[in-house]
C-alpha cells in the first residue's frame, strides 16, 4: 500500500505555505536574516509543537512566519515545498498564502506574491508540478483590513486563482466577510474556505449561502447536520480533508476516529490534504499513509481520493480529464490480482 500510494499521481488542494516552513529550513533563514527565533534545537522545536487546540497552533505558526523578510526567503519556502510535490508524485498543488501574516509586519504584498510566484513558474518548467496560488484573508482580522489586502492584489491579479478564509475559526463566522468575498468573486477570484474544523454546521452554511464558496478547507463538523451534508452534496462541493492536521489539533481524538470513509459512505466528494506539514507531522503521501492504515481504506478508495483531488481542483476540465485518466491508467496497471 505504501508503494502503491507513493506512485499514484495526485494533487494536494489544502496547503499553507508558511505551514510548509521545516525547522532546518526556519533555523537557516533565521539566521541569514539575523532573527532570534526561541528554539535553540530541533528537540526544543518538536517540544514546542504539541498542541491542544487550533489556537495553539497558530500562536506558533505566526511567529515560524515571522523570519520571512525577503522574496528570496518566499522563493525558497515554496520552492523546497514544490520538490517535495515532485518527489511524492503531486502533479499539481492549490498553495494558500498570507499575505496580512506579513504586510502587517512591514512586508511588501509583492515581495510575498513575486517570491512564491517565481518559485511556481520554476517547479512548472523544472519538475512538471502546475500550481494556483490562494490569497487567504485572515479571519481574525478585521473586514476592513481584508479589503485592503485584497486591494494590493489587484496589481498582481493574474498570478492569484482563489480567495480564502483561515486563522481563528471559532468566534469569526464566514459572514463577517460577506462584502470582501462579494468584492473578490466581482474581481475574478473564485471564492473558499475554511469551515466547519472548530466551528459549528452554521459556519459551513454561511460558507456556502453567503460567501458562495465552491470548495470546503476541513469541513468535518458538516456532520452534525444531516441537511448540511445533503446540500454539500447536491452542490457538488468538495471537502479537503486534512487527517494528520486533525489530530494534531485535536479536532479528531484519535486516526482510527476519523470521519474520512464515513463523509466517502455518505456520498461527500473528499480529498487528502496535508494542511500544515511541517507542523503536523507529514505530508500529504503520509496522510495517505496513515490514514489508509487507521481506517483499512482500499485500493479503490485510494484511487476515489486521488481522482478527486484532481476533479475539485480548479484546473481546467481539459487538465482535469488528463489527470484522471492519468490515475485510471495507473490503477489498472496496479490492481489486486
Ligand atoms: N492556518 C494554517 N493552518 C490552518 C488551519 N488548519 N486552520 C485555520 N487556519 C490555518
Ligand atoms: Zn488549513
Amino acid at each position: 500500500m505504501k508503494n502503491f500510494i507513493e506512485n499514484l499521481p495526485k494533487a494536494e488542494l489544502h496547503l499553507h505555505i508558511e505551514g510548509s516552513f521545516e525547522p532546518a529550513q526556519m533555523f537557516e533563514i533565521a539566521k541569514r536574516n539575523n532573527i532570534q527565533i526561541p528554539y535553540k534545537t530541533v528537540e526544543e522545536i518538536e517540544e514546542a509543537y504539541k498542541f491542544d487546540c487550533l489556537q495553539d497552533f497558530l500562536d506558533i505558526y505566526y511567529q515560524g512566519a515571522s523570519v520571512l523578510i525577503h522574496e528570496q526567503d518566499f522563493y525558497d519556502l515554496t520552492y523546497s515545498y514544490l520538490k517535495k510535490c515532485a518527489e511524492q508524485n503531486v502533479r499539481h498543488t492549490e498553495i494558500m498564502f498570507d499575505p496580512q501574516t506579513h504586510t502587517e509586519r512591514g512586508i511588501t504584498f509583492k515581495t510575498v506574491v513575486t517570491g512564491i510566484s517565481k518559485a511556481c513558474e520554476d517547479a512548472k518548467k523544472n519538475l512538471n508540478v502546475s500550481s494556483y496560488l490562494i490569497m487567504s484573508f485572515l479571519r481574525h482580522l478585521s473586514e476592513e483590513d481584508a479589503f485592503k489586502t485584497l486591494k494590493e492584489s489587484l496589481p498582481f491579479k493574474e498570478k492569484i486563482k482563489a480567495v480564502g478564509l483561515d486563522s481563528s475559526e471559532k468566534g469569526n463566522p464566514p459572514s463577517k466577510f460577506k462584502n470582501v468575498y462579494k468584492a473578490a468573486i466581482k474581481e475574478g477570484y473564485i471564492p473558499l474556505a475554511h469551515a466547519g474544523e472548530e466551528g459549528p454546521p452554521e459556519y459551513i452554511w454561511e460558507a456556502l449561502d453567503i460567501l458562495k464558496i465552491k470548495r470546503i478547507d476541513h469541513g468535518n463538523n458538516c456532520l452534525q447536520d444531516d441537511n448540511l451534508v445533503k446540500e454539500i452534496i447536491q452542490q457538488d462541493i468538495a471537502l479537503t480533508v486534512c487527517p494528520l492536521s486533525n489530530t494534531a489539533l485535536q479536532v479528531v481524538k484519535d486516526l482510527k476516529e476519523h470521519p474520512l470513509k464515513k463523509m466517502m459512505d455518505l456520498g461527500l466528494k473528499v480529498t487528502i490534504n496535508s494542511d500544515d506539514p511541517a507542523y503536523f507531522g507529514g505530508q500529504v503521501n503520509q496522510n495517505y499513509i496513515e490514514i489508509q492504515k487507521a481506517l483499512g481504506l482500499s485500493r479503490e478508495d485510494l484511487v476515489i481520493l486521488a481522482k478527486n483531488s484532481f476533479q475539485y481542483s480548479l484546473l481546467s476540465e481539459d487538465m482535469k480529464m488528463k489527470n484522471i485518466k492519468l490515475v485510471d491508467d495507473y490503477f489498472e496497471i496496479n490492481k489486486e490480482l
